[in-house]
């Protein structure tokens, strides 16, 4: 049999990522996060733009250096196409364009939030169809029933913020630095889940809505640091304890009930906050409650990376879905 060797590109934020994959098993995952963007207190696109640019060949280049392979074995390249800051992926999409041409290899677009959940597939123990994912990013937070590598459909998502918005722009609140969501995990870790009580908003759906717990984070803090100007640093710990635990209750609770009504037993999880420590660990937990297998990616194939994006690109390539130089990249 033919090997399958992919490399994989994903520029849609603030990583440079590449990746090669030689049939379907990750050779060389290389990230090169753009660490500018944290004195703004966010991604600014246009840096990113200018960043990807600087970084994208030697990021490459690494990539093939680790996997100990040469251009001329690569059967394909894949890349981010969309949903992404449109100048991030341009960077991405024009590099991919000329490796591939230069090359004569195929191209494979891939969808950015498609691959975090197939990244469940990099894993040894891959979860069984039908699987339903919870998806959760700084820009995107959905319930998705996966019925095939590329037949997904969406039972619920966000009406409002991401939660991975409500964790960065709650950790800004609180000044920790940005992405707020890692820090607000290793705060939490130390701190009470039960000093302070946010509110959930119950839907009858399975949408999400995470607004409202976020102002009544700002209200909590506005009305304590007139009484108490070091409230924050006194409480940081528990806020944080207690503002994540409510985040993940809100998550698990639509799981939950999407897993009994569509009777599917294999759970997974995907996207940046699928990094979060107790998110993991409750996620096991629910699982076990009920006799569902918990499927959880490796940390590193979590937060923005390329090997999803070489492991999307793989299963595309076995179902012949090439794209031409005609592609172009999707914001929404
Ligand atoms: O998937 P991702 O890397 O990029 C997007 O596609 O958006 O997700 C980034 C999000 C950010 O909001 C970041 O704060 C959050 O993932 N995140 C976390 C953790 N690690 C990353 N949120 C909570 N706990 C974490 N440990
Ligand atoms: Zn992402």
């Amino acid at each position: 049999m033919q090997n399958i060797t992919i490399l994989a590109i994903e520029s849609s934020c603030d990583d440079t990522a590449a990746a090669i994959l030689r049939n379907g098993k990750v050779l060389a995952n290389i990230v090169s996060s753009q660490l500018d963007h944290e004195k703004y207190g966010g991604v600014i696109p246009e840096l990113a733009s200018r960043l990807h640019q600087q970084n994208i060949v030697r990021v490459v280049q690494a990539a093939l250096q680790k996997a100990e392979i040469s251009k001329e074995e690569l059967n394909a390249v894949a890349f981010t196409q969309g949903p992404g800051l449109i100048g991030a992926l341009l960077v991405g999409i024009s590099f991919a364009k000329a490796f591939a041409l230069g090359l004569n290899i195929p191209l494979i677009t891939v969808h950015h939030m498609q691959a975090h959940i197939l990244a469940n597939f990099l894993s040894e123990t891959p979860p069984k169809f039908p699987f339903l994912c919870l998806t959760v990013s700084g820009g995107h937070t959905q319930l998705v029933l996966v019925k095939d590598f590329m037949e997904m459909e969406i039972l619920g998502q966000t009406i409002d913020d991401a939660v991975g918005e409500a964790f960065d722009k709650g950790a800004k609140m609180l000044g920790l630095p940005y992405p707020g969501g890692p820090m607000v995990d290793k705060w939490a870790k130390q701190g009470n889940s039960q000093a302070f009580r946010f509110p959930d908003a119950e839907t009858n759906t399975f949408d999400f809505s995470f607004s409202g717990i976020k102002t009544s984070l700002l209200y909590l803090i506005q009305k304590n640091i007139k009484e108490n100007p070091h409230f924050i640093q006194e409480n940081m710990a528990d806020l944080c304890a207690s503002y994540q635990a409510q985040l993940i209750k809100m998550l698990l609770s639509r799981l939950k009930k999407a897993a009994k009504y569509t009777k599917v037993s294999d759970i997974a999880i995907a996207g940046g906050v699928s990094a979060n420590s107790e998110l993991r660990t409750r996620l096991v937990a629910l699982c076990e409650e009920n006799g569902w297998q918990a499927h959880i990616p490796a940390f590193e194939f979590c937060t923005d990376n390329a090997a999803m994006i070489g492991i999307a690109g793989h299963y595309k390539y076995l179902a012949g879905d090439f794209a031409d130089m005609m592609a172009v990249p999707f914001t929404r």
